[in-house]
């Protein structure tokens, strides 16, 4: 079957690759699209290691095609969307509806395909950039039939991520302020989520001046070209103190209540805890080279209740919130089908590549 597969230092289109039957508690899934998302490229430029061979993607959607014999939740003809955590649902972190602190969920590889008759492993527990994949029954989420694929699709990581960012990890209350760094596929879903609970002041950050319009599509109430301004001053202009705040000692005041690093590098990351009014919280979503590290004067934290929070896959619970996402989206409050800038079959990967990395995709999916 046709595939994309990391080779170490590259992806190659390719049609040699093989899937096997599901196993007891497992489920073929035929792929119906993928979205790109940039953790697939992170693998390929090597900021994510990961072992070669292996099928990359991680944000996909499809149709049961056959089922383990112990499996219960679906049966072939269903329409589901994949999450990439294999939670095994009886840890702690399981019980109390953490399935992103489940030990099970992180850098764990099984090798369902072969590549050119040798094992090759899967990605993210997924590897939906391939006709067919294997996954796990508590990954595989029937949806209705009424989502296309393509749009579907995009809820497996980008829009769960950011959607959940907002809604389970930071719970953005109506009338807050916030600052996204980095308008892509994540942050586009930071910015719609942040809409969605009425955020006062959505200020989108982007070195690319063209995301503007998406960003604002999306629900962005402002904008700021990084790559001419300060996005620092020009936030901390954006949002002043409040006319009863007194400027302290310290001298930080205004600013948003949450920040969003949506890119995955440490000068943005130490931008979005600078923005902070006092009492704000930044989230860090993007994900840089392991070892990357980010300074900050201690003192702009204690003093003033800053804080930073990690943030994985939304913190979510992909049961409740896939199908949530899924309600939103037939309810026209989630916004999928204009996330999706660009289809393509397999062999168009390297053009959703660099059009991505030009600026010009919300997202790039893959059709089968
Ligand atoms: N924590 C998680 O669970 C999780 C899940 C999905 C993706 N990610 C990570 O999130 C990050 C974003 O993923 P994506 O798919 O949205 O990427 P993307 O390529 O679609 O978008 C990234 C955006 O950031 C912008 N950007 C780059 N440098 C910038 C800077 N210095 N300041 C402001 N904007 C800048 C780019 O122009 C682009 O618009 C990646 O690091 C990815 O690996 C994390
Ligand atoms: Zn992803
Ligand atoms: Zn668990």
């Amino acid at each position: 079957m046709r595939g994309i597969v990391y080779t170490g230092g590259t992806a190659e289109v390719t049609d040699e690759l093989t899937v096997g039957d599901p196993g007891p508690t497992e489920v073929r899934v035929a792929i119906g699209a993928a979205g790109v998302c940039h953790s697939d490229l992170s693998v390929i430029n090597g900021t994510i290691p990961w072992r070669s061979p292996s099928v990359l993607g991680h944000e996909g959607a499809g149709v049961v095609e056959a089922v383990g014999s112990e499996v219960r939740s679906v049966k072939p003809g269903d329409h589901v969307v994949l999450s990439t955590l294999q939670s095994c649902g009886t840890c702690r972190a399981c019980s109390t509806g953490h399935p992103t602190w489940c030990v099970r969920t992180l850098g764990n590889v099984d090798q369902p395909f072969t590549f050119r008759g040798e094992p090759a492993s899967n990605f993210a527990g997924t590897s939906v950039f391939a006709e067919r994949t294997v996954v796990k029954e508590v990954q595989a989420v029937k949806i209705s039939k009424e989502v296309p694929l393509t749009s579907a699709c995009l809820i497996g990581c980008g829009v769960v991520t950011g959607v959940g960012a907002v809604l389970n990890r930071a719970r953005v209350r109506p009338g807050e302020t916030a600052a996204i760094f980095g308008v892509g596929g994540v942050g586009l879903n930071v910015i719609q989520a942040l809409r969605l609970v009425g955020a006062s002041r959505i200020i989108a950050v982007d070195t690319l001046a063209a995301k503007e319009t998406l960003a604002t599509q999306f629900g962005a109430t402002h904008f700021v070209d990084a790559s001419a301004n300060d996005p620092v001053a020009a936030i901390r202009d954006l949002v002043p103190p409040g006319p009863a705040r007194l400027s302290g000692a310290l001298g930080w005041t205004g600013g948003v209540t949450w920040s969003f690093d949506c890119v995955g590098h440490p000068a943005v990351l130490r931008n979005a805890l600078d923005v902070l009014d006092w009492g704000g919280t930044a989230l860090a979503i993007g994900i840089p080279p392991q070892g990357t590290e980010v300074a900050v004067d201690v003192n702009a934290l204690a003093y003033v209740d800053r804080g930073l929070l990690g943030c994985r896959y939304g913190s979510s619970r992909p049961h409740h919130d896939i199908p949530l996402m899924v309600e939103l989206y037939l309810s026209g409050r989630l916004m999928l089908d204009e996330l999706v800038t660009e289809r393509k079959p397999l062999e168009g990967f390297s053009e959703i590549v660099s059009d991505m990395e030009a600026g010009k995709l919300a997202r790039g999916v893959l059709t089968f």
